[in-house]
């Protein structure tokens, strides 16, 4: 399973990137706006960083204007995927990308119907957001066993990217399920490598260690 990290914040990229955890990195309009910086900064600071796919998403609804932004961003480095919202318009997008050999991510996915229509319009992501849909009261993770299992009853190549991760169970459950890539931001990278066991075992050695003649 691929890590991205979902955060257009560089330095807790680097900080994932020197634990090897770092794949990848999802960013959206929302997160560009927390960093204070303009986007274009943020695209050169973060596509030569990451050596692996970064999404930058588009900032506009209709298909020509989606285009003109995808072709753009593309052209900032190989490893940009355009990100594209799952309307009609952002899958014919999407179908367009694909014939012009553009990495897309189908971004606001929250129904099978719609994973499905992004795996048909040759999306090579497929975002669908897990939180969100918790907090509405709707199992995210059942989305996740969805799409898993008609893209492999169709063996469409699209990925799935399990978004909108909050806590470390949706990580779990992602690789159980068998997604190919879960994104997450810092803290829940943290949160995966923490244990209590691991803090007290971890304490009681360095005390035994004192009383280890020098
Ligand atoms: C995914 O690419 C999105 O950026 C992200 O996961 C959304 O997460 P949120 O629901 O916590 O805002």
């Amino acid at each position: 399973m691929k890590f991205f990290i979902d955060t257009a914040d560089v330095d807790q990229i680097r900080e994932a990137l020197a634990m090897g955890m770092c794949d990848g990195v999802t960013t959206n309009p929302s997160l560009v706006a927390k960093t204070g910086k303009s986007f274009k900064q943020i695209i050169d600071e973060i596509v030569s960083l990451v050596p692996g796919p970064v999404s930058l998403e588009v900032t506009t609804v209709t298909y020509d204007e989606m285009m003109t932004q995808a072709r753009e961003l593309a052209a900032y480095g190989d490893n940009v995927v355009v990100k594209l919202p799952l309307t009609p318009a952002g899958l014919k997008a999407c179908q367009t990308c694909y014939q012009e050999g553009i990495a897309t991510n189908v971004t606001l996915c929250f129904s099978p119907s719609q994973a499905l229509l992004a795996a048909k319009a040759g999306a090579t992501y497929i975002s669908p957001f897990v939180g969100r849909l918790d907090d509405v009261s709707t199992e995210g993770m059942n989305l996740i066993n969805d799409i898993v299992t008609i893209y492999q009853n169709y063996e469409f190549e699209t990925q799935v990217l399990v978004a909108s991760i909050r806590h470390p169970q949706h990580v779990v459950d992602a690789a159980l399920m068998g997604a190919h890539v879960c994104t997450m931001p810092n803290k829940v990278l943290n949160q995966l490598a923490k244990h209590p066991l691991t803090d007290i075992g971890l304490e009681r050695f360095m005390e035994d260690w004192k009383k280890v003649p020098s």
